[in-house]
């Protein structure tokens, strides 16, 4: 009998650690369903990972902070009969800058696609995947999930949700064969610098806590298949998020603030 392939849903596989993730699922023969936004790059990755592994590519053009946007990528997955084994919510966005002068719609943007999308994704696909009593989420959260991150503020307790919630569900979903592994990168070179409003040169990219994306998804990954409910990539990460826990709340959001405004 021919073994069939599983199936991956990832949101944002177009740059930085989703796009490693394809990659990284691909090679494992599992068959994918990409979706985010720009569809030219959606069809490129197809063509290149189509070319380079044996296995089926589905891409699902659409804009995650758009309302009902995770009930249309269930839908296409019913409609073409995909079983989703793996879903990874991944997508997501920061924007530097003061929260009295930010942009609403910006924010409301930032809140969909990081929280609700996220949420309702998760909900759509682990009810089956608990009757199926198999599957494995992945959800980025970030070592920001720790902390207030002033000029961050919307972005930073986007991310201190996506861990509250996984960490919970996680829980909830002990012995029925469905994992949820959260994933806290800290500093990665990726597409997210440049549309937080970072500046992009030597201070950010000569940081020696910034890694590439490449290292954060393979840990990601591996974590991912081996049932791990809460990560942290990287020693200089994991001590931060430690140690930042002993600290005074005040000085622990002034640093934090600091930290922001040097890179900015
Ligand atoms: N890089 C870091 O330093 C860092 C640190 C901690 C956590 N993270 C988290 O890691 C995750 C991946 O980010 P990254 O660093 O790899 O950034 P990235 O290179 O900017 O990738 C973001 C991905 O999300 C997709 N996306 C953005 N807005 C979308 C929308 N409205 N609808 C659908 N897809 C959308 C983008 O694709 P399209 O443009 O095609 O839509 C892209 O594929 C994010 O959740 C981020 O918060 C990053």
């Amino acid at each position: 009998m021919i073994k069939k392939n599983k199936t991956a849903l990832i949101t944002g596989p177009t740059s930085g650690i989703g796009l490693e993730l394809a990659y990284l699922f691909a090679r494992d023969n599992i068959n994918l369903v990409l979706a985010s936004r720009n569809k030219k790059l959606l069809l490129e990755i197809k063509k290149d990972i189509s070319k380079k592994f044996n296995v089926i590519v589905n891409i699902f053009p659409v804009d995650l902070s758009q309302k009902g946007s995770s009930r249309k990528i269930y839908n296409y997955c019913n409609r073409k009969k995909i079983k989703i084994e793996y879903l990874v919510n991944n997508a997501g966005f920061g924007k530097y800058g003061l929260f009295s002068e930010s942009s609403l719609k910006l924010d409301q943007e930032m809140i969909n696609l990081n929280i609700t999308s996220l949420t309702e994704l998760t909900k759509l696909f682990v009810i089956k995947m608990r009757k199926r009593g198999f599957g494995k989420i992945l959800n980025i959260a970030s070592t920001a999930s720790f902390q207030p991150g002033p000029y961050m503020s919307v972005y930073s307790a986007t991310k201190s949700y996506v861990a509250s919630f996984s960490e919970a569900i996680a829980e909830e979903l002990k012995n029925s064969g469905v994992s949820v592994t959260t994933l806290c990168p800290g500093p990665t070179i990726s597409g997210f610098q440049k549309r937080a409003g970072f500046k992009d040169d030597a201070r950010m990219y000569g940081s020696f806590t910034i890694v590439d994306s490449k290292q954060v998804a393979k840990f990601g990954y591996n974590k991912m298949m081996n049932n791990n409910r809460l990560v942290i990539y990287g020693l200089i990460n994991k001590m931060s998020v430690f140690f930042v826990k002993f600290l005074p709340s005040n000085f622990k959001t002034y640093l934090v603030k600091k930290v922001y405004n040097y890179y900015h």
